[in-house]
């Protein structure tokens, strides 16, 4: 069964069974900056599950676009993907376990005709927060689950919640029994061995975790329920990855033909990260340095490594878009009318991604000078790393360029830094789904240190004498207010701007020091408020151009900032210029 049919059947069974069918939300939510995309059909149903009444009453079904990027390294696999299809049903408060256990198992058993032997349930074995949910497994038997197929688990695996706070439940989750051999004695739903495939989710919804850890009953009692498309389609049609079913054959076809070499990692990572960067430019999405932008940007630059990998011609991503739109466009219509939009971004990151390579091949052979000299015959982790994260030059172009050159590469240290990096923009990420947007997020630190580099540059370019007045940073932009007498002009806009670009690529060094107070004023750091600060203070100097009293947080490095623009100059009070700018 193809995948569009699985979705119709689906809306057309929970349709029948009372439900409202609703339109997929966008996959960059709305009106929403603290979640960077929608990970899961619930979350623009939040409000509902809260207790606010829908429009369309208490039942209702959708298919959602999703998008989960904490696992982006992983695709390549034989079965992570970034984007997928979330199909989902819901009761506001209106039918509870047994009817959502009877309508799941009649859906798998009699529209998708999976063998009732084939699945196995899991429910929730029950905590201090919440009993053992023996009401759900005495359903499913009721539906035709017999006992030595209804397993518990504990809260890592029964209970789901959407980050950290929010509406939440027990669960109960579906599996699907390849017929693999048990990996073991004790072989469960939970092992992980691939013998069983997760298929469906339905949450039971009645609890709400506030942010001291605390659970409280919800107004109404709902059900939440996720099903995956492209793995039920998976199954349903006998694969064993989700890049041979109709929606990837094709192109992963294409990309073998294309390719020179026989790389099925890089032919997956491609037309994954393909598809979930065409359906974010559909919804908007454009590619920057900052969160949902700098996602698009990973996930189209990774996908332009492994065609150079593959050696396949760059100009063919044109044909490869157009190809993956016709595979796509039964499923998402929009894509045909969207269709020149989604290339000249993807085509116009893929054009600034070649010259950021060339810069790294400049900077490689900056490196290679200083080994020559040194004697050394070993790129270091961190030379490796400096390449990868701060010029996007990744670490198998690096290897392959200092084999040619009879050099090896420390990629040992190399893994750890990685590690370490992406533990952090891991937390960063989870981070972001609490919804916290008054932590210093990885762009938010950036622009804390563009604030110290355009101060600096006002007062060269523009007067001495100009000192910050104030400053905000969202995650979008910075705000700069300072003293000026007149409305900059263009010219030293321009000038300010490229002073900070030039120090920005000179790749200054961010340093921290704590000093008495006194010491800071005696070094010529400055400050604006000099009587707020503590006795002991912060001093962050960037190479000899700033000093400035400041609780930070910075950068390292100013290489890190990426490009500073100005986007607007305007008064803000007498005698007080604003000036509001980005980083991209
Ligand atoms: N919200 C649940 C999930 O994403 C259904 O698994």
């Amino acid at each position: 069964m193809k995948a569009i049919e699985i979705r119709n059947k689906y809306l057309k069974f929970f349709e029948e069974h009372g439900h409202k069918i609703i339109p997929s939300s966008p996959l960059i939510p709305e009106n929403d900056p603290s979640v960077l995309f929608t990970t899961a059909g619930m979350q623009p149903l939040v409000p509902y599950l809260l207790g606010k009444k829908h429009p369309e009453g208490t039942r209702l079904t959708d298919y959602q676009k999703c998008l989960r990027t904490n696992d982006i390294d992983e695709v390549g696999d034989n079965r992570h993907l970034t984007y997928f299809e979330m199909l989902g049903n819901w009761s506001l408060g209106d039918y509870f376990k047994e009817e959502s256990i009877a309508m799941s198992y009649e859906f798998l058993t009699k529209e998708l005709e999976i063998p009732a032997e084939k699945i196995s349930v899991t429910c929730f074995a029950g905590d201090e927060d919440c009993p053992r949910d023996t009401v759900t497994a005495e359903c499913w038997k009721k539906a035709g689950i017999p006992e030595e197929r209804i397993y518990y688990f504990g809260k890592d695996d029964n209970w789901w919640i959407a980050g950290e706070t929010g509406p939440c439940g027990p669960d109960t989750e579906m599996f699907y029994d390849t017929g693999k051999p048990k990996c073991s004695e004790k072989c469960n739903p939970s092992c992980g061995c691939g013998k069983y495939v997760e298929i469906w989710n339905n949450v039971f919804m009645e609890y709400f975790k506030d942010k001291d850890g605390h659970y409280t009953k919800l107004k109404q009692h709902n059900v939440d329920t996720g099903l995956g498309l492209e793995r039920m389609a998976m199954l349903l049609q006998g694969k064993q990855t989700p890049f041979e079913i109709e929606i990837f054959s094709p192109i992963m076809e294409k990309l073998e033909e294309l390719s020179e070499v026989d790389d099925i990692a890089s032919r997956r990572i491609v037309a994954e990260h393909l598809r979930a960067s065409m359906m974010i430019i559909l919804d908007g999405g454009i590619p920057s340095n900052v969160d949902r932008g700098y996602i698009l940007r990973r996930l189209i630059r990774r996908m332009v490594r492994h065609l150079r990998k593959l050696q396949i011609d760059l100009n063919k991503l044109s044909e490869l878009i157009d190809l993956n739109i016709d595979i796509l466009k039964e499923m998402y219509p929009e894509l045909e009318k969207n269709k020149d939009r989604i290339k000249n971004v993807i085509l116009e990151e893929k054009d600034k991604f070649g010259k950021t390579l060339e810069r790294g091949e400049r900077e490689f052979n900056k490196i290679i000078t200083k080994l020559q000299n040194e004697k050394q015959d070993t790129i270091s982790g961190q030379d490796l790393f400096t390449l990868y994260e701060t010029y996007g030059f990744p670490p198998e172009v690096t290897k392959d360029l200092a084999t040619e050159k009879g050099y090896k590469i420390d990629a040992e240290k190399f893994n750890e830094l990685f590690k370490e990096h992406q533990e952090k923009s891991r937390m960063g990420s989870e981070h972001k789904f609490k919804g916290g947007l008054a932590g210093n997020s990885e762009i938010e630190t950036k622009y804390h240190t563009a604030t110290h580099l355009l101060n600096a540059a006002l007062k060269l370019i523009v007067n001495k004498d100009i000192h910050q007045k104030g400053s905000n940073i969202t995650e979008e932009r910075m705000r700069f207010d300072f003293n000026c007498d007149h409305k900059l002009t263009d010219e030293e806009k321009q000038k300010v701007e490229e002073q900070v670009n030039k120090w920005i690529q000179e790749g200054l060094d961010v340093k921290c020091e704590e000093m008495s107070k006194e010491d800071a004023i005696k070094s010529g750091a400055e400050c604006m408020f000099i009587e707020k600060y503590p006795d002991i203070v912060t001093v962050y100097s960037i190479g000899n151009i700033s000093k400035e009293l400041c609780g930070g947080p910075h950068v390292k490095n100013t290489s890190e900032l990426g490009i500073f623009k100005i986007k607007k100059e305007e008064a803000s009070s007498a005698g007080v210029r604003r000036i509001k700018a980005i980083l991209c």
